[in-house]
Formats: structure tokens, C-alpha cells, sequence
């Protein structure tokens, strides 16, 4: 089997890449020794491919349109294959706001944005630096049981005829444990066939994202089948080490092993109650058993609703297997910061209104039940591609906690919390 080490989460792309060169053999001596430095205080995502090994020539690399962007652009195999924002801000500095990634396309208002000076572009793209979101949107849904009927964006550009919506880009991973719906809002799924969902996603992507004529059928195809190849998982945790010894399944080559089925996660089952001194030394297999206790918590009802796997119910990955979305209120007018849009919806058929900074996937089906709907996307590799939610409003994974506290009644005692969160980061 192959394996590439693509990923130290929270570290530069630059020592991703030195990895990437010591993986062949020919990294210096102190680029290994920064390497485990690194490895040491951040831990290590890797993704493992079923064609074999990455080649960096491939299509999903390769500027498909006019505007210089790549997938690889906005999914870097370094980062879960998603962006965080502080990798886009890297990219700023390093080339004053010029990268093919700052397009008007995913601009505040391109409107507004004064491209032609450094603080213009500073400002202009100020979503995509704070927060790593894109924009997407268009005009609403004709012939919706909603309709829209009041906007407030503070960059002044959605209006009645046309939503704003800010997203995170999804990580490209996991696809054959995964669900049937492409994008957080199921825009690009065809039916229950997600090969053919792919295939639209990307079309689209070429023609849109990147403004480009549309590609060869043998070009999506190769794209497809690259993305479909892909396992990425954490493989590593500082004061534990790897997540595959001593029983344990955590890697993207067990990942690509296991059958797509609904239940509960048992990546950590050898750890479960793991006697301190068993596996290796006292101090890791406590930490072993931590994150044991952090699977079962999630495996376990602690809401009203259920539990956490309930709705991340592939085992192991964390889609839905139905190609269920669910409004958890991440949309909500609560939940929405000061620099997202707040959109008033009202039912066409009972006048009820609902405010939302974003349609979710009631924009695609016009069905007044779907507003502020969202794919259950994968969770592994969490600990590479923060913030999190469609929209980044959690920063960290405790925030996303927090929200699951607010929004849907889960409770977790402190001692509770600190074991669903040592679980979160190993997944
Ligand atoms: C400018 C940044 C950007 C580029 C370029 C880009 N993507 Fe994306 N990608 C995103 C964002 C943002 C989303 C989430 C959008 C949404 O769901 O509303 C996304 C979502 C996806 C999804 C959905 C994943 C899922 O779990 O549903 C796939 C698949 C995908 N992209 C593949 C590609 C491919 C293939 C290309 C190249 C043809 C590409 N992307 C180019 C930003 C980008
Ligand atoms: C009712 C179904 C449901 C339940 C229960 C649920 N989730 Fe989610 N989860 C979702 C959906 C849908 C999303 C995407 C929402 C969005 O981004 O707007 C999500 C997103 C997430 C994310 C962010 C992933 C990313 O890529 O940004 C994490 C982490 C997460 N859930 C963990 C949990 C944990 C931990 C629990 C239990 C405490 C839980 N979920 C319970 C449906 C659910």
C-alpha cells in the first residue's frame, strides 16, 4: 500500500511540503528533524489514495478555465483537501492579494472591491481571509413555498433578487463511505447517485468556479475518479502517537478497508477501558482511553433528539447514509455574526416568517421545511480544516460543543466534554 504524508494540521503548508519531500527520500536531516518537531505538537492527518500515489500532474491540479484556479486551489491535500482561512491569508501575503483564489467571483460585493491597490484587496476579500468562506447564491428559488421578503447584508450586495450565501469549502474525502449529497446544500446531487452527482459538481465547477469553457468528459471523469480515491484521517496525536496501534483503527488505509453501513463508530473499541501501562506507557494509554470514552459519548443519546451519531450515523465517517441534511441551526438568526447576511423568509401558504443567514437546501427544493438545511458532512481529519459549520461559525472544535448545547440539548458534564473532544481531535 501506498501512503502519503500530506498533512500536519495547524502547520505551514511549506513544512507539508517538506514532508512530502522527505517521504521520497531526499529531505534534509533538519527538515525531518522540524518535521517530528511538528508531528510532536500538532499531530498528523494523512490521506491515502486507492489509485495509488498523488500525482500532483493530475487533472484535480491543473487550471481547468481562464482564471487560473485549480480544485487543488481551494482543496489542498494539506489541509483535509478543504482551506482554512489562515492558509488563505498565507496566500495573501505571499502575493499581495494576486492569487487566482482572490476573484471577484467570491469578493464582499465585486461591486464595491477596489482590486487595483493592496488595502482595496485587503478589504475587499475580507470573508474569504477571516473566516475561509466562499460566496455563493443567485437569485431565489422560483416558485418556492417561501419567498423572500427582507435583506440585511453589511457588504450590501444580496438583495430581494439575489441570496448571499458564505460556505466553507467540503472536504473532498471519504466519498465511497459517503452520502449522496453533493455541497452543503445538496445543490449538485443527482438523485442517490453520487458518482453523478460528482460529475455535476465538477462540470459546474469548471464552467463557474473557473471560468472556464466546459472540460472533456474524460477530464471530469479523471477528476471524479481522483476525488473517489480519497481516505484522509488523523493518524497521529501528540502525547498519544498513532491512532492505529494497539487495536485501534485509526488510519485513511483502514478507513478505505471498511463497507459503507449505518451504526455506531468502533474505531476505538481496543481502547475501551484500556488498563493504564497495557499498550505502551501510563500516561498515552490514558489518553487512549480518553478518546475511547469520547466514542462512546458520541455513540450514546445524550440529547432529547438522540446522539451525535444518530445523525453522522456512516460509521466511522460521518455523512448520513440516507443523504439526510438536518437544520441544526447554524443558519439561525442567533447563531448568524455580524458580518453574515439575515434574509426574512415567509410561507407563500400560512404567512409565517423565518429569518436566516442562509436558504440551505430549502434554495434548492423551494420546500419551506428544508430552509437552513445542511448536509451531515464527514467528520474526520476535523483537526486539519477549522472553522467549522457551512458557514465557519464555530472556530474551534469545543465551540462546535457549545453550539450542539445550545441548539439541540446535548449535555456533557466538564470531564464529559473533555473526552468527546479528545475523540473529535483523533478522528
Ligand atoms: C474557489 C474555491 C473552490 C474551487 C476552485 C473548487 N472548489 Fe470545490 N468547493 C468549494 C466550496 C466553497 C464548496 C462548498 C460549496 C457549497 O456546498 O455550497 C465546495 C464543495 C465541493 C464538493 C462537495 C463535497 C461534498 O461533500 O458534498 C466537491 C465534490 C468539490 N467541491 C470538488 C471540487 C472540484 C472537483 C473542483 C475542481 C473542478 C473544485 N471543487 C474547485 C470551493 C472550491
Ligand atoms: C440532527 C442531526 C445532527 C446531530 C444530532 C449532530 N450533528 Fe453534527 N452536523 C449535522 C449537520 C447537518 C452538520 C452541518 C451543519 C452546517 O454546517 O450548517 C453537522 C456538522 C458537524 C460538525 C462540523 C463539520 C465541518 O466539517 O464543519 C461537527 C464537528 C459535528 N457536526 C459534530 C457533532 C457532534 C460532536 C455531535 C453530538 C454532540 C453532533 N455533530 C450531532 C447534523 C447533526
Amino acid at each position: 500500500m501506498v501512503r502519503q504524508v500530506n498533512a500536519f494540521a495547524g502547520t505551514a503548508t511549506l513544512l507539508a511540503s517538506a514532508v512530502l519531500v522527505s517521504a521520497c527520500g531526499e529531505a534534509g536531516s533538519e527538515d525531518i528533524g522540524r518535521a517530528s518537531e511538528a508531528l510532536q505538537k500538532h499531530g498528523l492527518s494523512e490521506t491515502f489514495s486507492t489509485l495509488g500515489p498523488i500525482d500532483p500532474q493530475g487533472e484535480f491540479f491543473q487550471a481547468q478555465g481562464t482564471n487560473g484556479r485549480s480544485c487543488a486551489t481551494c482543496h489542498l491535500p494539506s489541509e483535509a483537501w478543504s482551506i482554512t482561512p489562515r492558509s488563505i491569508r498565507s496566500l495573501f501575503a505571499r502575493t499581495r492579494g494576486l492569487h487566482p483564489i482572490f476573484n471577484p467571483l467570491d469578493a464582499d460585493n465585486p461591486d464595491t472591491l477596489d482590486a487595483s491597490t493592496l488595502r482595496g484587496r485587503r478589504e475587499g476579500y475580507s470573508m474569504m481571509l477571516s473566516r475561509g468562506v466562499f460566496r455563493r447564491g443567485g437569485a431565489p428559488r422560483a416558485g418556492a413555498e417561501w419567498e423572500l421578503v427582507a435583506v440585511d447584508d453589511p457588504h450590501g450586495f444580496a438583495n430581494l433578487n439575489r441570496l448571499v450565501q458564505w460556505r466553507r469549502a467540503l472536504p473532498t474525502i471519504n466519498f465511497p463511505l459517503g452520502s449522496a449529497t453533493v455541497n452543503w446544500d445538496g445543490g449538485n446531487s443527482v438523485g442517490a447517485d453520487q458518482r453523478a452527482g460528482l460529475v455535476n459538481q465538477a462540470t459546474r465547477n469548471v464552467t463557474g468556479g473557473q471560468q472556464g469553457a466546459p472540460a472533456p468528459a474524460a477530464v471530469i471523469e479523471e477528476i471524479v475518479d481522483f476525488e473517489s480515491s480519497l481516505f484522509t484521517t488523523r493518524v497521529f496525536v501528540p502525547g498519544v502517537g498513532r491512532l492505529d496501534e494497539c487495536g485501534a483503527e485509526g488510519s485513511p488505509e483502514l478507513l478505505a478497508l471498511q463497507e459503507k453501513r449505518a451504526g455506531r463508530w468502533d474505531l476505538f473499541d481496543a481502547w475501551l477501558d484500556l488498563a493504564p501501562g497495557s499498550c505502551s506507557h501510563r500516561g498515552a494509554d490514558k489518553k487512549r482511553a480518553q478518546i475511547a470514552r469520547g466514542q462512546e459519548l458520541f455513540n450514546a443519546p445524550k440529547a432529547p433528539g438522540g446522539s451525535c451519531a444518530g445523525c453522522h450515523d456512516s460509521a466511522n465517517n460521518g455523512t448520513n447514509v440516507q443523504n439526510l441534511t438536518f437544520d441544526i441551526g447554524t443558519a439561525s438568526a442567533q447563531a448568524r455574526t455580524p458580518d453574515l447576511p439575515l434574509y426574512t423568509f415567509r410561507n407563500r401558504a400560512t404567512g409565517e416568517t423565518r429569518q436566516l443567514s442562509d436558504a440551505g437546501r430549502g434554495q434548492v427544493t423551494g420546500l419551506w421545511s428544508d430552509l437552513g438545511a445542511f448536509k451531515t458532512p464527514t467528520l474526520r481529519a476535523l483537526a486539519a480544516r477549522a472553522p467549522y459549520f457551512h458557514n465557519g461559525i464555530a472556530e474551534t472544535l469545543d465551540e462546535v460543543i457549545d453550539h450542539y448545547e445550545v441548539n439541540l440539548g446535548f449535555v456533557f458534564t466538564a470531564p464529559e466534554r473533555r473526552d468527546l473532544l479528545a475523540f473529535l481531535e483523533a478522528l
